[in-house]
Formats: C-alpha cells, structure tokens, sequence
C-alpha cells in the first residue's frame, strides 16, 4: 500500500515570517496526521525558517524547488546538494514545467540532478506532463514516455524507490483547470506502465506518483481516490494553510479523522 505524499509547492512566494506562520497554523491543523506524507517547498530563502518553525515534528518533512547538479565550486547562483541536506531538506523537485519552460531545463539536465540528489539521499521528486499543444495533437503519452525515459536514465531499479513522480500536465498548472479524474488517472496508469518498463513491475508498483495542476480542496478527494494517484504537488492552494490542511486531509484514508463521539446507550 503506497502512502499517500502531499506537497505545497510554493514557488516564488512566502517570507521568512510568512512561513514562519503558515507552519504555525498548519501543524495546529494537521500536525497529528500520520497516515499522509506531507512536505513543505518552500523557496531557499525560507528553508531555514521552516525548519525551525516545524522544531521536533516528524509529520512535516522539508523539499527544495531545485538545486544544481555539481557538488561545489565556481556556479555562481546554484545551491548544491549537500547545502540543502545541511538544511534537513529530504525532497527535492526537478523537472519543474516552469523551469523547463522558462529555464530551458532538459530531461538530461534534470536527469543529472536525479543522480546526484540521490547521491546526496535527498529524494527526487521528478515533474513530468504535456502541453495543451501536445495534449491536442494527441502526444501525452509519448511526451511522458520521453520525459520518463531522460529523465530517469541510468537510475538503478533499487534506487528509484526513492523516486516521486509528478504528473502535472502544463495546461492544468496555475489556470484553475483541473484534469478530470479520468484524465488523470490515465495518465497516471500509463506512467508506472511506463516506469516498469524502465526498471520492473515490482518497482513500479511501489512508487509513489503525485498529480499536479489546480489541485483545491474541493477536487482534492476525488483525485487522490483513483487507483494510481498517490497524492498532490498543490501550488496555489498551498498558500493557505487551511486550504493545504484541507487537502492533506483528502488524502487521508477514508475510515482515519477525529472519531465522532458515539451517543451513550440509555
Ligand atoms: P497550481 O496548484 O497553482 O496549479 O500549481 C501546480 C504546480 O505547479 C505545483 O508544482
């Protein structure tokens, strides 16, 4: 049974002190759950904070939105791998669609990341998914197919049980239109039909693949109930931590929440 893991992927946004408060309120919300993974991206600049604000929890763990591929050296700008394992950080997202658009990040960049992140034990989260453009000219699976396969080159069959997949289809992000469940679900199922050609069935089944893309609470639930959809990379609606603690809480099993107090007999 994969557990679920829910990210909020922050992007450019929060300071020190706005995270600061938004873990506050956030453990007070979910900071009991430990049926659901649930990882906090924040931007670099606010990593520190989020690690002292979250203190002793266990239940909230700590991604990076990026790093570089080198161990150290003259790469003016870049944040290495070992810097963010000194920060605690244990995930890190590669592949974003926003660095791969705005960026020029390809999946053999990305996948030079993955092999160095893993080095470091940090666990990849990879970002796969298709344009409108792509989706329209009927190539969602050979766009996922090619991400998948440069991405995860040379990635050892043990080591991609460390892996996080996320499918986030590039006209769902940030445009407040969600793939239908089918959809995704779909997709989903043809991603780890592609991972277990990549290493094997076993492994595949294992690993964890996320959606991404306008995720809300209210769409949440029904999302993560598919078969193969095994949490969310929530950006937006990460900024809330109601929202976000609303959407940690769809992931839940269906029988795990407060139990309601059972009226005595008279
Ligand atoms: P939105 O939830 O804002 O659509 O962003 C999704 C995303 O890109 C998460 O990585």
């Amino acid at each position: 049974m994969r557990k679920k893991i829910v990210a909020a992927n922050w992007k450019m946004n929060m300071t020190q002190a706005e995270a600061a408060s938004f873990v506050e309120t956030l453990l007070r919300e979910i900071g009991d759950v430990s049926d659901v993974e649930v990882v906090i991206v924040p931007p670099f600049t606010a990593i520190a904070k989020v690690s002292e604000a979250l203190g002793s929890s266990e239940t909230i763990k700590i991604g990076a939105q990026n790093m570089y591929w080198e161990r150290g050296g003259a790469f003016t700008g870049e944040i290495s791998a070992a810097m963010l394992r000194d920060l605690f950080v244990r995930y890190v997202v590669l592949g974003h669609s926003e660095r791969r658009q705005l960026l020029g990040e390809t999946d053999q960049i990305v996948n030079r990341k993955v092999r160095v992140a893993l080095d470091a034990s940090l666990r990849p989260i990879v970002c796969v998914g298709e344009t409108l453009e792509q989706r329209d000219r009927g190539e969602v699976e050979r766009v996922l197919c090619q991400q998948l396969r440069g991405s995860l080159a040379e990635i050892g069959a043990k080591e991609m049980d460390d892996i996080v997949i996320a499918y986030e289809p590039v006209w769902a992000i940030g445009t407040g239109r969600t793939a239908s469940a089918e959809q995704a679900q779909e997709a989903h199922s043809f991603i780890r039909h592609t991972l277990g050609e990549i290493s094997d069935d076993a492994t595949a089944t294992k690993i964890r693949i996320q959606y991404g893309g306008s995720v809300k609470p209210d769409n949440a639930r029904t999302l993560m109930s598919q078969p193969d959809i095994d949490g969310a990379l929530v950006g937006g609606a990460s900024l809330d931590p109601h929202s976000f603690a609303e959407i940690v809480r769809g992931a839940r099993p269906r029988s795990s929440g407060p139990r309601r107090a059972v009226a005595a007999e008279p």
